[in-house]
């Protein structure tokens, strides 16, 4: 979408995979949907580091609203969660420097059970242009499936209207991929900021190479799609969580790094472990997220059960460019065993290369030809992610 915004891949925070639809403050004060949540996280977002590494939308997911619309009609929040109101909390994460997000549904009803959009989509781009949100991420549960062209076409006309900039998350393509219905990305990518495609990811390594199994497959499809003001959304980073190993961290950040994929971290910043906070903090993993080229990377084969992955990106040198090569390890026979390689291997076509080791900078590789060998070892379910510089 054509709007001046997302130019490169989103960043920031979303509630859903980890405090998912909490709303039993009694039980869980600490962790309910709520005013008081959401604070605190823009507290730590902004404190912690993340809002100077580009993490800056906080976006908050389903189960916010009140099961009641206002008489006057308007969508407003659940009144005992959110007592000081929409705009209140929006002014503080405006206050932390950060930009405010929120989340809502096509169909008749969110996938939680609270009101969605459908029939009120002008009054309610209104409300939240009101709150003055920045983000708004629009699902697609309850809803038919001849609808939501028009659906997503017009509230994004709203949007566009109101003159304030907000960046556009379309769910539609999923609600119609897992029918096996192939969705139209060029529209989506004239409509959408971005948009899902695949499956919600759980906290678990089996949902996580689920989806890029998804990805390998159907990249064809709607990878082209992907640039400056369109991305896919192979969904939030389950990194600090309960479900990955710190291997396994570190390929959820370089996979989603080559697919230019937005970086919605969804975690409790109180309790997250500094190593997976530096996996997320990582400048050189997210400078090649937010690669300015905006080119999203691709699968290109699986050598002894390591899949090959490539995304080209600056510099561009004499007319070169460079290349993020992940290698991801689909093993799970316990050591990590040497390999050979070579750039032309993983499908660069000329050139000698600098190659940089993004996350273990002291491991050294020879300046490579593209038919040069050299070996690497991805540890099980790990990743060694490489970074080529033409030299000329
Ligand atoms: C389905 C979406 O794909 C999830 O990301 C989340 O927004 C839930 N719905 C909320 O109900």
């Amino acid at each position: 979408l054509d709007n001046g915004l997302a130019r490169t891949p989103p960043m920031g925070w979303m509630s859903w995979q980890r405090f998912r639809c909490i709303v039993d403050c009694k039980l869980y004060p600490d962790d309910c949907i709520s005013d008081r949540l959401f604070r605190k996280m823009a507290d730590l977002m902004s404190s912690g580091g993340y809002l100077d590494a580009g993490y800056e939308y906080l976006v908050i997911d389903d189960c916010w609203l009140s099961h009641e619309r206002t008489p006057q009609g308007r969508l407003q929040p659940d009144p005992d969660r959110f007592p000081h109101g929409m705009k209140d909390l929006a002014d503080y994460i405006h206050s932390k420097g950060l930009k405010f997000g929120m989340y809502e549904n096509f169909g008749g009803y969110t996938c939680a059970g609270y009101p969605g959009i459908i029939h009120h989509l002008e009054v309610d781009a209104k409300t939240f242009v009101d709150w003055e949100i920045d983000y708004i991420k629009i699902d697609g549960c309850n809803a038919s499936i001849d609808d939501y062209k028009q659906g997503y076409t017009d509230f994004g006309r709203y949007l566009n209207e109101s003159g304030r900039p907000i960046v556009y998350s379309c769910s539609w393509p999923y609600y119609i991929e897992n029918k096996g219905i192939y969705a139209d990305y060029k529209y989506l990518g004239e409509i959408c900021n971005l948009w899902r495609n695949y499956e919600d990811i759980q906290d678990s390594y089996e949902s996580l190479t689920g989806i890029i199994d998804w990805y390998k497959k159907h990249q064809d499809r709607f990878g082209k799609y992907a640039g400056p003001g369109q991305w896919n959304d192979p969904d939030m980073l389950i990194i600090g969580n309960y479900g990955l190993s710190y291997e396994q961290s570190k390929t959820q950040m370089a996979l989603w790094a080559i697919l230019a994929a937005p970086l919605l971290i969804s975690v409790d910043f109180r309790t997250i472990d500094n190593k997976e906070k530096e996996i997320l903090l990582n400048k050189d993993v997210i400078a090649i997220n937010q690669d300015k080229l905006g080119i999203q990377g691709w699968w290109v084969k699986t050598i002894s059960k390591i899949d090959a992955w490539v995304r080209p990106i600056t510099p561009v040198v004499n007319g070169k460019k460079s290349y993020a090569v992940a290698f991801h390890s689909r093993r799970d026979d316990g050591y990590a065993y040497a390999i050979n390689v070579s750039l032309h291997k993983v499908g660069i076509k000329q050139g000698t290369y600098s190659i940089k080791d993004v996350y273990n900078p002291d491991q050294k590789y020879e300046d490579a030809d593209i038919n040069d060998v050299f070996t690497i070892k991805v540890k099980p379910s790990g990743v060694v992610f490489l970074k080529a510089i033409p030299l000329s």
